[in-house]
């Protein structure tokens, strides 16, 4: 029987892609690193943590040269750029419905969030949302960053429930990854390149009703 709904934050609650990716490419070129970074490339980082991240973008462009210090500034610069960008962020920032999604199932069901991001509760604070959770799980909380499924299992301890009593939804296939992995029911939001590698797929929360996952 399902008792609670988990949801990822990045994308799934607010839509904060556009402001990461540009963070990214602004980071990049303030360091004048030259390389073309494009939306397909922040697709395939969506999800992992920051430093996991930047990783993949030395790996996947062959960048030499980029010692343990310099990544360390480039990621603190990083989350510079996206705090800056994301002043005014706003409920208008919102995936469309899932505001009404939360409220129209809390109280039936527990509502938890679990995020790679290190600004999930510092973002849901500002935006006025952080009362609307049961617990908030994030990369500040967590050791091992998705898709290991750890953000998932410390937030269903956290509620006392086990994965089968969860649903998750999910937008990037790193998540999708963490969120199978540990045996939750995962619904996809949005993201159609993760169509087939969930249990369900909706655009987004607009007229979504979970009516039936208990039948
Ligand atoms: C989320 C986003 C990623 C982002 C990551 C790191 O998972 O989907 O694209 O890189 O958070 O977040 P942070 O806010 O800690 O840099
Ligand atoms: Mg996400």
């Amino acid at each position: 029987m399902i008792k609670a709904i988990i949801l990822d934050f990045d994308g799934v609650i607010v839509n904060t892609d556009p402001f990461h990716f540009n963070s990214w490419k602004k980071v990049l070129r303030y360091y004048d690193i030259q390389i073309k970074f494009s939306q397909k490339d922040y697709n395939l980082i969506k999800g992992f943590s920051r430093s996991v991240s930047l990783n993949k973008i030395i790996q996947s462009h062959d960048l030499q040269g980029i010692n343990s210090e310099l990544k360390s500034k480039i990621l603190q610069k990083k989350n510079n750029f996206f705090l800056q960008s994301i002043k005014y962020i706003s409920k208008e920032n919102l995936i469309p419905g899932v505001e009404e999604f939360i409220v129209n199932n809390k109280g039936i069901y527990k509502i938890g969030v679990a995020s790679a991001s290190a600004n999930a509760t510092f973002i849901l604070d500002k935006i006025g949302m952080i009362n609307l959770f049961d617990v908030v799980i994030d990369a500040n909380i967590t050791n091992k960053k998705k898709p290991n499924p750890e953000v998932y299992f410390k937030c269903c301890e956290k509620l006392d429930l086990s994965p089968k009593e969860c649903v998750v939804f999910e937008d990037s296939l790193n998540g999708v990854y963490a969120s199978k992995s540990g045996g939750f029911v995962t619904y996809g939001v949005g993201n159609t390149e993760i169509k087939d590698d969930v249990d369900f797929f909706i655009t987004n929360f607009l007229d979504f009703k979970l009516n039936d996952i208990n039948s």
